[in-house]
């Protein structure tokens, strides 16, 4: 990694995480807001599957630490940059993590695809209800689930807004270097 080039890993995991990001959050946000239950297995899959390239990436930055800045923007613009990627990275792992906290300590289970890895808990009072595990938990879950919602938008709107000032502005390497060019 130098300033001009950033490495094929760091590249390929960011854009990997990114696109399975913003599908899996804008599936999230449908699903809850049209009550389109048929998408939740779906869902849970994917950010199932996303959190293992989210620890790979997350691994990967621990090795390497951040990538160096491409050009001299004010300082404070370089720690506005440092604490949105801080949220960024830590919200994609906290994301699945929540929904796991979520839907296995609320009894839900897991299944991934079909295919049960967690059995779900049936509430004998009520079988078509789960019966929570640990209601603490699955409560913690949820309302960190919620919450992310609105700070991860906001953190990849200015990240994007920062990207097209990066290329557009400084006209500097920032965005040509993660398009491994
Ligand atoms: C990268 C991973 C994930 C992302 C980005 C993500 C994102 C989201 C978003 C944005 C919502 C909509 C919340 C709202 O509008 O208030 C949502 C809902 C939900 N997610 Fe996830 N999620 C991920 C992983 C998971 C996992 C692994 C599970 C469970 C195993 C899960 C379970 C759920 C459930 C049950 C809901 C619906 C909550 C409700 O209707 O109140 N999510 N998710
Ligand atoms: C179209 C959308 C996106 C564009 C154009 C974009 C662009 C970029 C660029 C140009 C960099 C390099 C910054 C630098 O060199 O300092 C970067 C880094 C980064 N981006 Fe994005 N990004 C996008 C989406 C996302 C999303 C959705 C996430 C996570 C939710 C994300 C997380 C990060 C993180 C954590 C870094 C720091 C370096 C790394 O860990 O790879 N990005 N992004």
């Amino acid at each position: 990694m130098t300033k001009e080039k950033l490495s094929k890993t760091t590249i390929s995991l960011h854009w990997i995480v990114a696109f399975a990001m913003l599908v899996i959050m804008a599936m999230g946000i449908y699903m809850h807001e049209t009550e389109t239950f048929a998408l939740y297995p779906i869902h849970k899959s994917l950010g199932f599957v996303a959190l293992f390239v989210i620890l790979a990436r997350i691994a990967w930055r621990m090795k390497e630490g951040w990538p160096e800045d491409a050009s001299d923007s004010a300082e404070w613009q370089k720690k506005a940059a440092r604490a949105v990627h801080w949220i960024l990275i830590t919200g994609t792992a906290l994301f699945p993590v929540s929904g796991l906290m979520m839907s296995v300590a609320g009894g839900n289970g897991l299944a991934v695809f079909g295919m049960e890895l967690i059995a779900r808990n049936p509430n004998p009072d009520n079988p078509a209800k789960a019966l929570p595990l640990n209601e603490t938990l699955a409560g913690l879950g949820h309302v960190v689930h919620n919450a992310l919602v609105p700070i991860m938008v906001l953190a990849i709107v200015l990240h994007i807004l920062g990207a097209v000032k990066h290329h557009l502005v400084d006209k500097d390497v920032t965005v040509s270097r993660m398009l491994g060019k």
